[in-house]
Order: C-alpha cells, then structure tokens, then sequence
C-alpha cells in the first residue's frame, strides 16, 4: 500500500526521488507526488493523480535543482485519487511536508481537535493530520524531532512517515509503525524507501526499521530512535544479497504468500470502518430484506454475512452477482437492502447488478478496496476494507477484510434491529479485536506445509463445512482449483450423501471445517462417512491438523480460511505452478 522514497545526498533530488517511485511501481497507486527544499529555503510540491511517468512529465520537476526531499505513490484510502488527496501533504504554513504510507485510525479525532485549533485542512485524507500536529507542537517544542516525537504519541494506526521542513532544511525525519520502512546508506548520500527496490542500484546496504523507531537522515548522519526509551538504537546494517525482484516481494518467493503474511494487517484495517458499517447497519435495520451480492471469494464473504444474520433471527440472502442481476433484480424494491461486495470495484456483473437493484430503488451500500472504483460512485453508502492493492490474482488478505467486515456489518443490524445483547455484542467486539493476532498465530503454524507436501499429487479434493463454515469450505475449494488446477468441490456436509459420497475413495482427500457450536457432533459424523469410504481427512479449525486458534463459533470463518490459503499456496508451488498468475483467469474481470 502506497510508496515512498526519499533522498539527501548531492545528487538531484527531484530526479532520484521520481527514479526511485518507478521502481516501487508494483505496489499499486493511483497518484504519485514529491516534496524538495531548493537553495532558497522553499518547498516545492509537485503531485497528482496518474502514473509516476505522467505526472514527471507534466510538472518537469526535475527544472528545479534541490539535494533533498521526498516521494510518495499514493494507492487511495481516505478520499478518491485527486491532486488534492495525492501526497506529500503540508501544514498550512507550507513549511513542513509529510508523506505517509499506512492508515491513521484516530485521524476524525484530531482533524476536528486541530480544527477547533484553527488549522486549515485541503485534503481528505487521513495523513494531513500528521503535518498540521507536527505544525501544532513546533510551536511549543525546541526541535523537530522533539515535535514528532510529541506527534508519534498521539497516533494509532499504521505509519512509515518522512517530514521535510524549512525550518532543518538538511535533514529528513522518519518515524514507523507497522508499515514498511528502510534507509539505504550510501557515500555521502542517504536513501529511504518503502522497498529496498527503490535504491538497489545506488546501495545495497540499508538499515530496517522497527515499530515505533523514528529519527532523522541527513547526507552524512542516520540517528533513529524508539519512542519506547527515547534513547538512541544501535541499528544493525544489513547487506542486501536479494535481486531486485526478490526485494519487491520483501523477501517472500510469490506475491500471494506476502499478502497471507498481510492478512492480520488486513483484518486490523478492516475494523477501522466501524463508523460507516454502522451509519450502513443504521439503514439496513430499517429495510425488510437484506441481500448480499457478489462474485467469486467476495460472494463466500457475503455467505458468511447471511448465516450471521440468520443466527440472529434476521432474514438474509447471499447471491452472485450474475444470476442476481437477471432474475432477483426484479425483485427487488425500496423496501430492501442489497450489499455488494467487490476488491476491485470494477466486476461487470457486480456493478449490473447494483445498477438494476438501484433503478428499482433498492438501497445499496458497498463493502470494497479500491477507494473511487465504479462500484463506490455507484452506491449509497461504501464501507473501504483498506487491505491494500492485492497483486495475486488469487485473493487472499482482500477475502480476510470482507469476511470481517460482513461479521461486523451483520452484527451491526443485529444491534440495531435489538437482537443481540450488549453483552454479546461487546464479547464479539473483543473477540474480534484479537482476530489480527489470532490470523499470525494460524499463518506461522508450520504444520502446512508439511500436510501439502503428503497431497500435492492428490488429484480430488472436497472441502466439506456446515453453516457459518459452509462459505470457507466453498472458499477453499475455490482456491486450490485457482492455482493448483486440481478438481476440489466445496460442499455443505450434511448434502455429501446426496450424492458426492458416491465418489469417495482413498484417491480422495477430504478437508473437513469444524467449529465449536451446536452442528460440531453433526461435522463429525460426516468426517466418519468420509473415512468409511477410505477417503483421507484432514480436519480444519481450533485442535484440528490444519489448527488455527480458539475464537467464538461465529468468528470461525475468519480464522479458519488462512490455513486454506496457505495449503493451496503450497500446492501451487508443489507442482510448479506460479501461484500468482493463475491461467485463464483475471484480477478484475471488467467483461461479462
Ligand atoms: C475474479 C478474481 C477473484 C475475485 C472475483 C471478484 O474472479 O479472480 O479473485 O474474487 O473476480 O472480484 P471483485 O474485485 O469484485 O472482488
């Protein structure tokens, strides 16, 4: 999610920051901008919406000479893709600059706590708020660094953070949490980026930062810190013997097991949307049908948010987006309440589908993560899921994100509608507030791999679950048949003797959910029918083979995808297949 770069040294600013945003590219952005400090003390701030080479050529910021600031691509979270929203931001006395890559969760706070201060805010976007507090406690404190360290302890969220002022026009502050940063050392010149990619070919030497370090680069000096001590760290300079491809993927050999490893963060992120699934859940309470609708993995998300409902007395429908839009679509009118559920935004069948429930005025709110795709301009209300750009073709974190914010959505009508206890409510909260360190737990559980090399040539899987678990057995299904090409069926288990047991043997690997709750005893009487036709099982959940943590039965379905993530990555790679780009099938399928 987003890109940044940064430059001190003697060479041209400008140029080196823009050279460095090309290769951080891959990330995924929509805007692409810069900061630099010229000879005279000034900032200068060339940004805009489009790609890193359109916007160079348009502001030709290269005319200008400068020996320091810094980049930023930006991949929209708060506020559509505009020049206003592009990065860097400045406070309002344009002498302190900031770039920013993460989500600043407490930013409607601050913003209305700096407004009332009487700061000028221009953009909508959360990290705005970073250059007016910096502004705010440079009133008061003696040096930059000391302001930031003040601003650092009013945020939460995620941050990789660089600030270039006028006021120390020499040095570049930096400062981390959660998202990704790295100083590049060279000869008298000094590098920070978002990716070793960035500067690979300048240096191959970079120190890493960790949570909560901050400091300052100039040409000759890297001081960082840790807001936990204040005092200064020793940080371990680390040679960089990966190739610039390798880099992209920080390490990991396919872009789809670096967006599983993403996934706590994606779920952490999901759960900043609180306020608009509530204004959202507010309007759907008051609706008499509720209609989930979407395609391929965002559909099972939208499955998981019926059966949540249903649990709480409330009558709900999940359906794809492609059968929705030439049938029930007629049925739809303003008494309902449709949900669509889209990574990209820009599924044709999706957005027909929306469209049509729309002109029949039903009211529609969206669950998406691209922040201004179609989908978000043509619906009611939109809650953004913030899972970052998803490279893989396979979704894997974008799937964490909407199977969260469905559960919360639908918890959400359940306490509008008055059916669930606070006290229910409020443990499901929490529960879910520990679900981002539960999904690390399950991704680390090196057991995985070891279960996918004993099947990798196993040529028929079936994935078999019950209620809540049915959407995560349909979904792992779906995924192993994405990249790995072997045939795997997701099936409700109580339907397997209606006919797929017919096909059970012992060239058959069954995958089996389970979850605490009333229909457990009923899972393991199919996990016996399975067995009894010599059918290998694997059982999937809390103190099973694929073993993921203990969670509430309803949240089960978060927890218990992320081993099937990782079992079909493995698979994938098993055979030799590339996991990223599956054959015949598309990111964002824009076509009927
Ligand atoms: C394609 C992708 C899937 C995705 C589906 C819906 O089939 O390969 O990963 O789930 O489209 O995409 P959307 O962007 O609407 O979530």
């Amino acid at each position: 999610m987003c890109g940044i770069s940064g430059y001190v040294g003697n060479g041209n600013a400008p140029e080196i920051l823009f050279d460095m945003l090309k290769k951080l590219e891959y990330r995924g952005y929509d805007s692409a901008g810069i900061a630099y400090i010229t000879g005279d003390g000034t900032i200068h701030l060339p940004k805009d919406k489009g790609k890193v080479d359109e916007v160079r050529r348009k502001l030709r910021p290269e005319r200008l000479k400068s020996t320091i600031g810094v980049g930023h691509t930006r991949w929209a979270t708060h506020g559509a893709p505009s020049q206003v929203n592009a990065h860097p931001h400045a406070d309002c006395s344009g002498e302190i600059v900031v770039a920013h890559n993460g989500i600043i969760e407490n930013y409607v706070d601050l913003k209305s706590e700096l407004s009332e201060l009487g700061h000028k805010f221009k953009s909508e976007t959360d990290t705005e708020v970073i250059a007016h507090l910096v502004e705010h406690y440079m009133a008061s404190e003696k040096s930059v660094l000391s302001a930031l360290e003040k601003t650092l302890e009013r945020l939460k969220g995620s941050f990789a953070i660089t600030v270039i002022t006028s006021r120390e026009p020499d040095k570049i502050f930096i400062a981390r949490n959660e998202s990704p940063m790295l100083v590049g050392l060279g000869v008298g010149e000094n590098f920070i980026a978002s990716d070793a990619p960035a500067f690979l070919s300048k240096t191959k030497k970079a120190l890493i930062l960790e949570d909560m370090d901050y400091g300052f680069v100039s040409k000759k000096t890297v001081v960082i810190k840790n807001l936990s001590t204040r005092k200064e760290v020793k940080k371990k300079v680390h040679k960089i013997t990966w190739g610039a491809s390798e880099a992209e993927k920080e390490g990991f050999q396919h872009f789809m097991l670096k967006e599983i490893h993403e996934e706590p963060n994606a779920a952490r992120n999901a759960l900043s949307a609180e306020k608009e699934l509530e204004e959202i859940a507010g309007k759907l309470a008051k609706k008499t049908r509720i209609c989930f609708v979407a395609c391929g993995t965002a559909y099972h998300a939208g499955l998981v948010g019926k059966y949540i409902l249903e649990n709480y007395g409330i009558p709900a429908e999940a359906f794809v987006a492609s059968e929705f839009r030439y049938s029930t679509v007629e049925t739809m009118d303003d008494k309902t309440g449709v949900v669509s559920i889209t990574q990209s935004g820009e599924t044709a069948d999706t957005i027909a589908a929306i469209k049509g429930a729309k002109k029949k005025d039903a009211y529609i709110a969206s669950i998406v993560n691209v922040v201004g795709s179609s989908v978000t301009r043509i619906s009611d209300d939109v809650a953004y899921i913030r899972a970052g750009p998803e490279i893989a073709v396979a979704s894997t974190k974008a799937y964490i994100g909407q199977v969260l914010s469905c559960t919360l959505l639908s918890l959400l009508v359940a306490r509008a509608k008055g059916r669930i206890s606070a006290h229910e409510f409020e443990h499901l909260k929490s529960e879910l507030k520990n679900i981002p360190r539960k999904i690390k737990e399950a991704v680390e559980n090196r057991r995985i791999n070891e279960i996918a090399e004993e099947n990798a040539s196993t040529k028929k899987f079936f994935f078999i679950g019950r209620n809540i678990n049915y959407p995560t057995a349909l979904e792992g299904a779906l995924k192993l048949k994405e990249i790995s090409y072997v045939h795997a069926e997701g099936y409700p288990a109580g339907e397997l003797k209606h006919g797929p047991i017919a096909i059970l043997d012992q060239d058959t690997t069954v995958l089996a959910i389970t979850a605490e709750g009333k229909l457990r005893d009923k899972m393991h009487s199919n996990i016996q029918e399975a067995k009894a036709r010599g059918a290998k099982v694997i059982t999937v959940g809390f103190e099973c083979d694929l073993d993921v943590p203990k969670t509430d039965p309803l949240l089960s379905p978060i927890l218990n995808i992320v081993p099937l993530h990782m079992l079909a990555y493995y698979i994938s790679v098993l055979k030799g297949l590339d996991p990223d780009k599956p054959r015949n099938l598309a990111k964002s399928v824009t076509v009927e």
